[in-house]
Formats: structure tokens, C-alpha cells, sequence
């Protein structure tokens, strides 16, 4: 089988390569990427020389190229993981959102659907469900929770989820979602909350939380995500939605506490600083479809998975000090400079 694999030089699609290509030999991974600032071959070195897997780079809201591309390689199956993914980054340039996340996934399933792609997988996120109160902790998002978006980055995820479904029902194009709660581990851009204070705390720099630290994620170890998207795509049902989460619900500031704790470095790099306009209060993921219906169950508990992405960051320091040098430091100055 040929595979699609996009936005395959980012973190969660990196992993997913690493996985498909050690998994099955015997299928070819075609990995398609603009390569952003969050697009980085170094995460592809592992992969680099294998007979089941080439990179092709090019942009998924290019249609010419993506009509070209699908007739030259026949793919079999499409995963679609490419997208801009950093709300706090929506928030200040909606647009390129809407072109990649929106455009850029009307532009696959158009090619999907021209050149009879057997599956179309979307990877889509639980920010589509909008977020949970704080005290009500009973409360989970399912796949029948209404989509209620909160951030420019979230409703772009939504209206892809929409384009995907609509072409199911109206053209009978063979597809499947996952929405998946926060993701951590290997290759993660130092951008997003668990890398950035793991490289921060290192380097005993202040870390910025957000409004008091009380907002609550659901983390999920990559590797974990990786094997519920391979099950889906193989044995999911057409047309249907698949939550993917693992119940490991902690408040922002518990996260930093743990990632110091671990680190031994102290509690007094903490700054509180103003918080992210709109900010969604809880997530949590409900993923008894996704156990009941193909037997996924995660293999990281919480304390696990950290320990293990920390060493990860400890061993591959030259992987994110590369990033945190240039573009980033303006970015950095940009985003939280008159925060702290
Ligand atoms: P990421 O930002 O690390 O990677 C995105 C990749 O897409 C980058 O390599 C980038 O170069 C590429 N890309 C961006 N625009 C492109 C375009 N127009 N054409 C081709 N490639 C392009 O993102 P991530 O955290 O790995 O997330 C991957 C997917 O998973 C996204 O669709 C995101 O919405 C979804 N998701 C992420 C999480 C999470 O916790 N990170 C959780 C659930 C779902
Ligand atoms: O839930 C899935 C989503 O998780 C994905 O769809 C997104 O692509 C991904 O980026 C992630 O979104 P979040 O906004 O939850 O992730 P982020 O790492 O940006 O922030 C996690 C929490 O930490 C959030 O409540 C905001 C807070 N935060 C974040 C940063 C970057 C801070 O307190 N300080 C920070 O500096």
C-alpha cells in the first residue's frame, strides 16, 4: 500500500513516519511537507534511506501540485496531519490557518476523491468540542458533543472536520476522524507547554503560565496517538468520528510542578503572566468508542510518558537548541515579552 503521510516533518506526523515506516515494510510512506517554522527534517533523520519511504515538499493548499502528485503516486491511503497547529499563533495571524487547515484540506479530499484514494484520514483535535467548566469534573467530550470553538486555530479544525463529512455524505469519499487531546513526547516544537519549560528550565529561564495555572489538559505520549490513528485507518468505520484520549487530566501549573520536580530545579522559575485571550478551561476526552470499537488502549500513564520525553530532551539537546536559536528568540520577544 501507499501511504500519504502529511505534514510528516512536524511532531506528531514525525512520529508517525518513525512508526509506519519501522512497522510495515512492506508499505511505502510518501511524506508531504511545506516545511514552516514547525517543519524540520531533522526529525526525519532516523527515516532517511529507507526503501519504504520518501519526502516530497510542497504545500497541501497548492492545488495544481497536489492534482499532480496524487496522479503521478496513486496513493492508497491519505493521513492528514498537516496543518498550522499553535492557537496562541492563530490568535495573532488567523489567516494562514484558515489556508492550510481549511483550504488545505479541501484541496486533499478534492484529489482523494478524484484519484480514488480507498481512505482519507483526517487528524483532527478535541479543541473542536470548545472546553469544559472547571467544576465538573463528570463531564467528557464524546464524538455526539456539538462542535463549539473558541480559537481562530480550533474553528479551522472544525470547518476541515465539517468538509470531511460533508464529502462522505455527499460523495461517498471513504473517510475517518480522530480527535485527539494534548499531545507530548520526542519532537515536539519548543512552542507549545511542555517542551518550551523543559528547554526553559534547563536553562533556569523564567517559565510563563498562563492566568493562574488552573486550566486543564488531557495528555496523551505521541506514540500512543500514532498506534490509534494506524487502527483506525485500518480497521475504523467509514464516515466516523474516533475520540482518542487517556485520561490523564492535570492542571497547567501541575504540569510545570512535575517537570521541575523531575528536573530538580526550583518552583521560584515560575511566572504567572496574562492570560491567553479566550482561553479554553478543560479538556477532557471520553475514548470508550475507540476501546469498544478496535480495542485501543494507551500504554503511558502520565508520569511515565514525562519522565521518558525529559530524558528524550536530555539526550537530543542539539535537536531543539537548533530551533531556539534565529527566528525563534524574535518570536519568543514577541509573544511574551511585555507578559513577564
Ligand atoms: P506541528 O505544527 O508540529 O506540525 C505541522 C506540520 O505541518 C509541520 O511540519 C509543517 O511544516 C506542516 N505544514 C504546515 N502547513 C503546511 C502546508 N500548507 N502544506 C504542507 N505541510 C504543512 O503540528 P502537530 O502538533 O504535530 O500536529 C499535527 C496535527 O495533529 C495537526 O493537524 C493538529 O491539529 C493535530 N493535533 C495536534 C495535537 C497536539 O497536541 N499537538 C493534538 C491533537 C491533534
Ligand atoms: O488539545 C489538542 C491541542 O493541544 C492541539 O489541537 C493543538 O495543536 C496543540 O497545540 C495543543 O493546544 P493547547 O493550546 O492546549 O497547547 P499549548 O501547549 O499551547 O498549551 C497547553 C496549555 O498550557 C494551555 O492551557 C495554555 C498553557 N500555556 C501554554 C504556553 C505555550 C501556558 O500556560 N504557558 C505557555 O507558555
Amino acid at each position: 500500500m501507499k501511504i500519504l503521510v502529511t505534514g510528516g516533518a512536524g511532531f506528531i506526523g514525525g512520529n508517525f513516519v518513525h512508526y509506519m515506516v519501522e512497522k510495515y515494510p512492506e508499505d511505502e510512506i510518501v511524506n508531504l511537507d511545506l516545511l514552516t517554522y514547525a517543519g524540520n527534517l531533522e526529525t526525519l533523520k532516523p527515516v532517511e534511506g529507507r526503501s519504504n519511504y520518501h519526502f516530497v515538499r510542497g504545500d497541501i493548499s497548492d492545488r495544481p501540485f497536489i492534482m499532480e502528485l496524487f496522479e503521478k503516486e496513486g496513493f492508497d491511503i491519505v493521513v492528514n496531519f498537516a496543518a498550522e497547529s499553535h492557537v496562541d499563533r492563530s490568535i495573532e495571524e488567523p489567516e494562514a490557518f484558515v489556508k492550510t487547515n481549511v483550504l488545505g484540506t479541501q484541496v486533499l479530499l478534492d484529489a482523494s476523491r478524484k484519484y480514488g484514494v480507498k481512505r482519507y484520514h483526517q487528524v483532527s483535535t478535541d479543541e473542536v468540542y470548545g472546553d469544559l467548566p472547571l467544576d465538573r469534573p463528570d463531564l467528557f467530550f464524546t464524538e455526539e458533543t456539538p462542535l463549539h470553538t473558541s480559537s481562530p486555530y480550533s474553528s479551522s479544525k472544525a470547518s476541515a472536520d465539517l468538509f470531511v463529512l460533508a464529502y462522505y455524505r455527499t460523495y461517498g469519499l471513504p473517510v475517518t476522524i480522530s480527535r485527539c487531546s494534548n499531545n507530548y513526547g520526542p519532537y515536539h516544537f519548543p512552542e507549545k507547554l511542555i517542551p518550551l519549560i523543559i528547554s526553559r528550565a534547563l536553562a533556569d529561564e523564567e517559565l510563563p503560565v498562563y492566568g493562574k495555572g488552573e486550566n486543564i489538559r488531557d495528555w496523551l505520549y505521541v506514540s500512543d496517538h500514532c498506534e490509534a490513528i494506524d487502527l483506525i485507518i485500518r480497521k475504523g468505520r467509514v464516515g466516523e468520528v474516533y475520540n482518542v484520549g487517556g485520561h490523564n487530566e492535570r492542571t497547567n501549573l501541575q504540569v510545570v510542578k512535575t517537570i521541575l520536580a523531575i528536573l530538580e530545579k526550583p518552583e521560584s522559575l515560575i511566572r504567572f503572566v496574562a492570560d491567553r485571550p479566550g482561553h479554553d478551561r478543560r479538556y477532557a476526552i471520553n475514548p470508550e468508542k475507540l476501546e469498544r470499537e478496535l480495542g485501543w488502549k494507551p500504554k503511558y500513564t502520565f508520569e511515565l510518558g514525562i519522565r521518558q520525553t525529559i530524558r528524550w530532551y536530555l539526550e537530543h539537546k542539539e535537536w531543539w537548541q537548533h530551533i531556539l536559536s534565529g527566528e525563534y528568540e524574535q518570536y519568543f520577544e514577541k509573544m511574551y515579552g511585555n507578559r513577564m
